[in-house]
């Protein structure tokens, strides 16, 4: 299978966008994701995909808990901070209001619609990306009329 080829078609495929974080050894961690996704209600799981060469994927796998802010469309510019290759790790989360997850410490984005903070229950391969399996240990919404933002053909939008 040609990767490039994949990569076209799976662009159709519209997502919300988050930035998961974490707390690893005193050092706030993030990256944003679009492979995020609800998987299970009893027990309350999600999962994210974590490339392995991310920074994020040690942090995570370290820290065993994370928090997952759902971005709003107005938080355009932390998704596209929090996917920049490179960027300093020390004072990352300095022009993003956010505050501490209460339930895992992990930095929550003030900025986003609704927050989860899990505690990692499984690890699977999932060839160049980890498939991080997490068990919910709080859920909040936050703000709830505004619109959220969008990834679709490797362009940001919004829906009303
Ligand atoms: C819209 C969008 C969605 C992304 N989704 C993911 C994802 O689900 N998993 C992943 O590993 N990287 C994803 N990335 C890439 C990471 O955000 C990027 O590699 C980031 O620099 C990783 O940060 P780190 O190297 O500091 O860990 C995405 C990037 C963008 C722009």
């Amino acid at each position: 299978m040609d990767a490039d080829a994949f990569r076209r078609a799976a662009a159709y495929f519209a997502s919300g966008v988050t930035v998961v974080t974490t707390l690893a050894g005193g050092i706030e961690h993030a990256m944003t994701a679009s492979a995020f996704t609800s998987v299970s209600l009893d027990p309350v799981l999600v999962l994210v995909c974590v490339e392995k060469d991310a920074r994020f994927h040690d942090a995570v796998l370290d820290a065993g808990t994370w928090a997952v802010s759902m971005l709003t469309a107005d938080a355009r510019p932390a998704a596209d901070w929090f996917a920049s290759k490179g960027r300093p790790l020390i004072g990352q989360f300095d022009r993003f209001a956010h505050r501490p997850g209460p339930a895992t410490g992990a930095p929550l984005l003030e900025d986003a619609l609704a927050w989860l903070e899990c505690r990692t229950t499984a690890i699977h391969d999932g060839g160049d990306h980890d498939i991080v399996v997490g068990s919910v240990v709080a859920a909040v919404v936050g703000n709830r009329d505004a619109p959220p933002l969008v990834h679709y053909r490797s362009h940001y939008g919004t829906m009303r």
